[in-house]
């Protein structure tokens, strides 16, 4: 009998094959590391649904930076929680707000050499929880985007690197990239949350943030999980509106999202593996049912697989040592 020639087990012989043959290879500098910077904090508050996360004061936010980037990570994300929240959001755009702050801080610090990103939404800043202003219970689209433009200029004058808009406002991008320009900061990048899913997995972060809203929920801004064309076109928009990078979230139940945005538009594509896929590992690491480390890697290589070239991590600040270790 003769056996095919081709025999597929001969390159997995070895560690060295397999890794040699991998044409998938997470990078630390690959990864965007979130961040939680509470104004009324005065050390770091652990969040509970998220193991090893904390919301941070001002005076700690360079040095947890440092230890990402002691790790190869180059970018964060900024998310504030501020010391008042109100009907507007107001804290969002306060010239001496606190993510306004920490930019400042960073980019005196580090200069070139990280990435600054911030999150543009209101979820945080408003007494409501919801990502824009209401009326009679309901987001107003185009009053809530001037409020947006507001929040990017502030953040552009304290020297941000990328604007991240994350309300699911349409014409956001559009309306914030001509507040940037408008206001000398043609420069300032976008990174538009552009297919944004209504998800159960960001219980953890509203947690942290304390952004639940207080009534209904999300839906009528944020995408409905069973609609894939929808993503197309909300993409497409964003990229025709000036977005200089798009982003799918969450990632793991949004694979296939993640691989159109990457084959159907020359865009970098961002993934954010949110809050509740890290609790979830965490959890189950926890009780000992799954390996963090491994189970970890695994999904951060399958969301770069799946096409993103840019993601959103918890984990940022372990991989390279994990990769390390493998
Ligand atoms: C703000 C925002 C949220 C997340 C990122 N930006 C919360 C939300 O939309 O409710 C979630 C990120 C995560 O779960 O890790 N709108
Ligand atoms: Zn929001």
């Amino acid at each position: 009998m003769s056996f095919p020639q081709v025999r597929m087990r001969r390159l997995r012989r070895t560690p060295a094959l397999r890794n040699m043959m991998n044409n998938v290879k997470l990078q630390p500098s690959d990864l965007i590391y979130p961040l939680f910077v509470d104004e009324n904090a005065k050390k770091p508050i652990p969040i509970k649904s998220m193991p090893g996360v904390y919301r941070l004061p001002l005076n700690e936010v360079v040095n947890d930076v440092r230890h990402a980037m002691e790790q190869d990570v180059k970018a964060v994300i900024l998310f504030g929680i501020p010391s008042k929240k109100d009907e507007f959001g107001s804290g969002a755009f306060a010239s001496d707000g606190i993510v306004q702050k920490a930019i400042q801080k960073l980019k005196a610090e580090f200069g070139e050499e990280l990435v600054v990103i911030a999150d543009i939404c209101l979820c945080e800043y408003t007494n409501h929880g919801h990502c824009g202003i209401l009326k009679d219970e309901q987001v107003q689209n185009d009053p809530t985007l001037e409020i947006l433009q507001k929040i990017a200029v502030s953040q552009a004058r304290a020297g941000v690197d990328i604007a991240a808009p994350s309300a699911m406002m349409d014409g956001q991008v559009e309306a914030i990239r001509e507040a940037l320009d408008d206001s000398g900061f043609d420069q300032t990048a976008i990174m538009a949350y552009s297919a944004k899913y209504a998800s159960s997995f960001y219980g953890p972060f509203r947690d942290a943030a304390d952004s639940t809203p207080k009534f209904g929920n999300r839906k009528s801004y944020h995408m409905s999980w069973g609609n894939q064309k929808e993503a197309l076109r909300e993409i497409e928009l964003d990229v025709n509106e000036g977005a200089d990078i798009v982003m799918v979230k969450p990632a793991l139940a949004y694979m296939d999202i993640i691989s159109l945005a990457k084959t159907e538009f020359d865009v970098p594509v961002a993934a954010y593996n949110v809050s509740g896929e890290y609790a979830m590992i965490k959890a189950a690491a926890q009780n000992g049912w799954i390996d963090e480390k491994t189970a970890a890697l695994e999904v951060l290589t399958g969301i770069k697989r799946a096409g993103a070239d840019l993601i959103i991590t918890y984990f940022a600040k372990d991989v390279k040592a994990w990769l390390n270790q493998t």
